[in-house]
């Protein structure tokens, strides 16, 4: 017998044994709008084996595999497709307890077990600790692609030919050039101001030079935003930096690698030529593969959500910059440091835990909504801060990282809760080994997503089923009530 979910064994009706049983018999019904077929069956309670039988044949609504959900507020029962492991949402509106009934809902806050959208980008499996972009590894792609590579892989769904990979990368370094005001507005910074935030408020403000960008259901237009957001990304993020150190700005080189013109952005002085080790430069493209995409993380879901407004990509892009500076999220490599720089020596780690494990703060760098046993991102990039490490010599707080991790994983309180080391937690050490500064790790990390926005962003918008973002809500306030003047308050 299947039990009856959610509710108390004691408070369960007896399971029904005969009754006047039919999903098979009942006409389907097709639900507006959606092309679902649902069936409505009257009379069932509770749930029997009968019942789970009759919802997985699949002749019971002709479209394959079905949950049959039973309403015990009004004995009715209901069977709703599953489609690739899922149930719409929307399916279950038709369950009404009367006709003025909304119908219902799912109430899922930080949308733990809800999928946005169908996409064809990036396949991840936190539990196998599985990455893969457009069905390739990461592992693969981190040792013999390139960033620009990935980047037109992930926008195109496929790899380039030869041909193909040389017009992407003349196209995107035809367009690292910005504006000449955009120097001007980086100008009115304070001296100290975040990069990130400059990043933000400048990369929405190339909608103002970009006024076509808007025309986002011409595919010629979108590709044009795409191309220069990829390559104006990095000159951004580079400039702020330069302007918080009150340096010139330098412009992009040609003849330079994707990594190799940033790397001369940020450090290049204007009489002394720069020219980046090939190893910090092989390093830094690495880092940029494995933050190309994520699926439907938190700053892929502003994108995809304010995008959805049809709105300009250049303000879709600046909101999962936004999303991206929050120390949950790509704010969590800076926060690493900040932490490893706190905790000082290798001593001071047991005390750390102790306050971690008593809901202090966090240890950051350290857990994953959705990597469950390791994430593929923190092995590779261990791999390559031995790499840099070669070059700069061994950054200390490498000591005090490794023996948190070795303490942190041999603890019941992260072993439980399967908290593994993220890739936030090694991505730091390498930038700063690097020279940037703390405040320049979330805008490596956006110049790196950079594709996996605009791909996702792109694929949002060619999706006929998607529509405005615009989640429900539960209304638990004030039912209503007369207004009061302010002397009777
Ligand atoms: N340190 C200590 N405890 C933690 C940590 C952590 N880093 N992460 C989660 N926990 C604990 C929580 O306190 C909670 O414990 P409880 O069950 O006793 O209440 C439990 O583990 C589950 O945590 P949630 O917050 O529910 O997990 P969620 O999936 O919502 O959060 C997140 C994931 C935000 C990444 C979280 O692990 C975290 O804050 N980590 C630190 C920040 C960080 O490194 N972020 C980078 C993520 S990767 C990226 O964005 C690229």
């Amino acid at each position: 017998m299947v039990p009856a979910i959610g509710l108390p064994a004691q408070d369960r009706e007896a399971p029904v044994e005969s009754r006047e049983w039919g999903p098979r018999r009942a006409p389907p019904m097709t639900l507006p709008g959606t092309g679902w077929c649902t069936t409505r069956v009257k009379g069932t309670f509770g749930m029997t084996t009968q019942q789970s039988t009759a919802t997985s044949d699949p002749a019971a609504t002709g479209t394959g595999e079905t949950l049959t959900v039973a309403d015990n507020r009004t004995g009715l029962s209901y069977e709703v497709p599953i489609t690739d492991g899922t149930i719409r949402a929307m399916d279950l509106r038709q369950i009404k307890v009367g006709d003025d009934d909304f119908g219902l809902m799912t109430y899922d806050p930080a949308f733990m077990n809800t999928a946005s959208c169908r996409s064809e980008i990036t396949f991840l499996d936190g539990d196998r600790g599985i990455l893969r972009y457009r069905g390739y590894p990461i592992e693969q792609l981190a040792e013999h692609s390139s960033f620009v590579e990935v980047a037109y892989l992930l926008v195109f769904g496929e790899l380039p030919t030869q041909a193909q990979l040389d017009s992407w990368t003349e196209e995107i370094k035809g367009h690292t050039f910005v504006h000449e005001n955009v120097k001007k507005f980086m100008e009115g910074f304070r001296y100290d101001a975040h990069p990130m935030g400059m990043l933000q408020a400048s990369v929405g403000a190339l909608s103002t030079f970009y006024p076509e960008a808007k025309d986002i259901a011409d595919e010629e237009i979108r590709h044009r935003q795409i191309v220069r957001l990829i390559g104006k990304m990095p000159t951004l993020g580079a400039w702020a930096f330069r302007h918080t150190t009150g340096r010139p700005y330098v412009y992009p080189k040609k003849e330079l690698s994707y990594a190799g013109n940033f790397l001369s952005m940020l450090f290049a002085m204007s009489i002394v030529g720069y020219e980046a080790d090939p190893r910090i430069e092989r390093a830094l493209d690495i880092l940029l593969i494995l933050h190309a995409d994520h699926e439907q993380n938190c700053s892929t879901s502003a994108v995809r959500s304010v995008g959805s407004s049809q709105v300009d990509p250049y303000s879709a892009v600046a909101a999962g910059v936004s999303a991206l500076y929050g120390p949950l999220h790509g704010g969590a490599n800076e926060a690493v440091l900040r932490m490893l720089n706190r905790i000082g020596t290798t001593e001071n780690i047991p005390d750390f835990i102790e306050g971690v494990k008593a809901g202090k703060e966090r240890l950051m760098g350290f857990g994953h909504r959705v990597y469950k046993n390791f994430d593929p991102r923190a092995t590779i990039i261990k791999k390559a801060c031995d790499d840099v490490f070669e070059v700069t010599g061994v950054n200390p707080k490498l000591a005090i990282a490794v023996e948190l991790e070795k303490i942190a994983l041999a603890d019941d309180y992260f072993v439980s809760r399967k908290l593994y080391p993220n890739v936030d937690f090694y991505s730091g050490l390498i930038y700063e080994a690097l020279g940037m500064p703390v405040e320049m790790f979330p805008v490596l990390f956006a110049i790196g997503r950079t594709p996996g926005w605009v791909a996702q962003w792109r694929e949002m918008i060619t999706d006929k089923e998607q529509k405005i973002s615009r989640p429900r809500q539960v209304y638990i306030g004030p039912d209503e009530r007369d207004y009061v003047p302010m002397a009777k308050r």
